[in-house]
């Protein structure tokens, strides 16, 4: 097992620590949580606010609709955050926001490869700009939609991450064969029974052909990608394509 100074560790900068670890502490994450195989902490950014009322937000200057969380307190979360450990303060600093670049499996797997990461956790109508830029955090979004806090987004993130750790995933496959590391949407499973409501299992599966099942897994791979995702499929044909001395 991994040892306390190597785990990897999620620390989630939230105003519902409640929140987690939800679904985090279930299946596959919630073992592996139990287990040591890494660690989650997630803490109030409310305790580092500093007035009467533990005031976190304030209204946008310039007028506006909604509630910004402050600089100053979001600060000190993130201080008192990496205070609270004793290593290196090496981990990348993430804000989930729908403003952020689109999460994509390489990021997650270099995510998975590091320490660990901080979290921080929007809500309001957003967090000061100025904070982003002091404590230099990396925006991420995990799609075209907006959530009602980086909560959610927190844990798909943190999800993503835990399943790709040594001994997670156990005697599965080790996630090379799924969708998106190949850069291709995953080809249609099936199992028993042989014929569910008139519809067979295609009969190239059960032909024992590991080579002809291969290749139509392949090309069902492709067909699916072109079909639901011709943004992924251009960078898989610009990576296939050879390289020429045009390309610079
Ligand atoms: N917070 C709200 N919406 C979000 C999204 N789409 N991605 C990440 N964080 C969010």
């Amino acid at each position: 097992m991994a040892s306390q100074a190597t785990i990897w560790r999620a620390t989630v900068l939230t105003l519902f620590p409640d929140m987690f670890p939800g679904p985090l502490g279930v299946s596959l994450a919630g073992k592996a949580l139990a287990s040591g195989l890494w660690a989650l902490e997630a803490r109030d950014i409310r305790d580092s606010a500093t007035d009467r009322h533990r005031s976190v937000d304030d209204t946008p200057a310039g007028g506006g609709p909604g509630m910004v969380l402050r600089a100053d307190v979001l600060a000190a979360a993130i201080d008192a955050a990496d205070a609270a450990r004793d290593q290196p303060k090496v981990r990348p600093r993430l804000l989930m926001s729908p403003r952020g670049r689109p999460l994509t499996q390489s990021r997650v797997m270099e995510l998975a490869a590091g320490p660990g990461a901080l979290i921080v956790c929007g809500r309001f109508e957003g967090i000061d700009e100025r904070v982003i830029t002091a404590r230099g955090l990396e925006e991420v979004s995990i799609g075209d939609y907006v959530l009602s806090g980086g909560e959610i987004a927190a844990m798909a993130l943190i999800d993503a991450c835990v399943r790709l750790l040594p001994g997670v995933m156990g005697k599965q496959a080790s996630g090379a064969d799924e969708s998106f590391s190949e850069g291709l949407l995953e080809y249609p499973q099936y199992t028993r029974p042989q014929e569910f409501e008139g519809r067979p299992i295609p009969e190239i599966l059960t032909s024992g052909d590991h080579a002809k099942v291969a290749a139509w897994r392949q090309a069902e791979a492709e067909a699916l990608t072109k079909a639901r995702r011709p943004d992924l499929w251009t960078i898989k044909a610009k990576q296939k394509r050879p390289k020429t001395t045009t390309d610079g």
